[in-house]
């Protein structure tokens, strides 16, 4: 197993803390293409890495985690692995935050999961919530879902970051 320490300033800014993340993922993943190992490994270090951040701390990450398109419905999500409490197994593409990344291929940031029209309540101690699409030769993959326990989680620099992410993640996977 390779160790890829920790990150130790919990003070950085976004934009430094994501490169250190994609840094961390990329190291995880790079001698590995199994999907679940990779995902599995991947929902981990996001999931703890974003809770020991400053500002995480303010607005605690409760579920980091992957949905994948289901091989026998590729209009369906199902669930793939994630840190936190059980979660729901499937989603309609379109259905939910998760449904509309997968239906429309474009991130969700939501501010207040309470507005968003047919959020899909897994958990009740979300607020807000980013949905990253993952894509492979233009064809979708899955879905990076978190949630975090306060409004106004995710943001512009959140949404880059984990694109960046899913990104390194996606080309380390065989998805054949
Ligand atoms: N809230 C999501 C469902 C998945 S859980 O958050 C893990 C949604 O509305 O799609």
């Amino acid at each position: 197993m390779k160790d890829i320490g920790t990150i130790e300033q919990a003070d950085l800014a976004k934009p430094e803390f994501y490169n250190l993340l994609a840094q961390q993922i990329f190291a995880i993943t790079e001698d590995q293409t199994f999907w679940v190992t990779n995902l599995a490994n991947a929902s981990a270090v996001i999931f703890h890495e974003l809770n020991s951040l400053d500002f995480f701390q303010q607005k605690p990450i409760n579920w980091a985690g992957f949905y994948l398109v289901d091989p026998k419905n590729d209009q369906k999500l199902i669930l793939g692995p994630f840190q936190g409490k059980v979660a729901c197994t499937e989603i309609v593409f379109g259905k939910g935050v998760c449904g509309a990344a997968a239906a429309t291929r474009e991130t969700q940031v939501v501010r207040d999961v309470h507005q968003f029209p047919g959020h899909i309540a897994c958990d009740s101690a979300s607020n807000s919530e980013i949905v990253v699409p993952l894509v492979v030769n233009n064809k979708l993959v899955g879905v990076l879902d978190i949630d975090c326990q306060e409004k106004e989680g995710f943001d512009q620099q959140d949404k880059v970051g984990l694109e960046k992410i899913c990104q390194i993640i996606v080309d380390h996977c065989s998805w054949e």
